[in-house]
């Protein structure tokens, strides 16, 4: 045990291995050792075209060279560039957008907007509300700041979505505090790319107003969208936000949006933290409190990316022309996708539900020994606590068949 810290209190011990980028380490010797028609690499969240390179979308770089320098390295205001917070909101709601009070505020990607909710919604001590399956970097994202997790099982036994077990779970922790964070990631769950449908909105959103009854009562909703733009044509991907209307005032719907995928700029690091409300006491003080963390946490966000999404916002035919990049990406997945997933079902290799997206799942106990069996066939897929993560995103087509026999033969 360390006995010595220079680091205070809850920082002490605290160290962090990303499970993604250990396997695609071991990935990258591999293909340095053995060539890279020898490997299929599973493993990294972001795509990559048939000949496995790093996707981008040449009207977002185009863009990016042709900005004026002030329009590159200056200063952003806290809460974004003029018109960027309108530019979010359109571009999340598209036609869906809610009839309700909306408010967006920049930020360091989804994950400084996750940030942000985890720390002003969520009292210290508390729990936060995640599902099972999951982004791992919720957990991380709670413990730097002192919030508690706990989870609702996404999927029954049966692999369907599992209402039950939220509506357990939400039950039994407003049973001990009266401040609830509950986080959905959809559509097109990391690592499941499972979507909620509309229906399923609707239900859970119907019980939640049940809930909200209970006036001594705050609840939070989280969605993370940070793979939308993959999950299937824009318009009816984005149905469900009209939902969000008429919601009682003690439920804040809160959306992370991230420019990370549905531009392709990972490492631009812009999103933005949305709320919705029926109430605009509550936006203001959404507004006010978000302001302050930015302030406190990174000052401002990157001015470039800012200005990309403002740039778009008023040229239809450079959004039209990203769309199919998009679009063509998406088609890029699914065919990936169901190549492994009509093998799955011939070999008999049971999967999470999956509708779209960078990633599929494959439930199991023995998820670590068998990602590093698969490794001696240089096969590196990222284990999970309760299954494997394969990254359709990054697998070029040639290599998806047979992937799914390995892992049903590994298993
Ligand atoms: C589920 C999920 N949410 C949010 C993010 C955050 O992305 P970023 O901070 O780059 O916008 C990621 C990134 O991998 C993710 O997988």
């Amino acid at each position: 045990m360390q006995e010595f810290f220079m680091t205070a209190g809850a920082a002490q011990g605290k160290s962090f291995v990303d499970p993604v980028f250990s396997v695609l380490g071991a990935a990258r010797e591999a293909v340095a050792r053995y060539g890279k028609d020898q490997v299929v690499n599973a493993s990294i969240g972001t795509i990559y075209d048939d000949e496995e390179k790093l996707a981008f979308i040449p009207a977002v770089c185009d863009l990016i060279k042709s900005l004026p320098p002030e329009k590159m390295v200056d200063y952003a205001p806290i809460r974004g560039i003029a018109g960027f917070d309108q530019a979010a909101i359109d571009f999340t709601f598209g036609a869906s957008k809610p009839d309700s009070y909306l408010a967006a505020i920049a930020t360091p990607g989804g994950t400084g907007a996750i940030r942000n909710v985890f720390y002003n919604n969520a009292e210290q001590g508390t729990k936060i509300l995640l599902p099972d399956w999951l982004w791992g970097t919720y957990k991380l994202i709670a413990a730097e700041y002192g919030r508690a997790v706990d989870y609702y099982r996404l999927f029954n036994e049966e692999y369907n979505y599992n209402l039950p077990s939220i509506q357990a779970k939400v039950t039994e922790i407003l049973k001990e505090q009266d401040h609830l964070v509950l986080v959905f990631n959809s559509p097109a769950h990391n690592p499941t790319g499972y979507s909620l449908s509309k229906q399923e909105w609707e239900e859970t959103l119907a019980f939640l107003k049940e809930v909200a009854k209970d006036h001594s009562k705050r609840i939070v909703l989280l969605i993370d969208i940070a793979y939308m733009d993959y999950a299937g044509e824009p318009a009816p991907t984005r149905e469900f936000f009209s939902l969000f209307s008429g919601l009682p005032e003690n439920l804040l719907v809160t959306i992370a949006f991230s420019m990370s995928k549905s531009f392709l700029s990972y490492g631009l690091r812009c999103g933005a933290l949305i709320g919705v409300s029926s109430s605009q006491r509550v936006i203001d003080e959404f507004l006010a409190v978000n302001a302050y963390s930015t302030r406190a946490n990174w000052s401002n966000v990157t001015i470039l990316p800012q200005q990309i999404l403002v740039e778009l916002a008023g040229n239809a035919v450079l959004t039209a022309e990203i769309e199919q990049v998009r679009a063509a990406y998406r088609q890029l997945m699914a065919n990936r996708a169901a190549i492994f997933v009509n093998e799955a079902e011939q070999v008999g290799l049971a999967l999470c539900p999956y509708k779209a997206g960078f990633f599929i799942s494959i439930p199991m106990d023995n998820a670590k020994a068998v990602g590093e069996r698969l490794q001696q066939e240089r096969i590196f897929a990222v284990p999970l606590q309760k299954g494997l993560r394969l990254a359709v995103c990054s697998i070029p087509t040639k290599k998806m068949a047979g992937l799914a026999t390995a892992i049903k033969n590994a298993l």
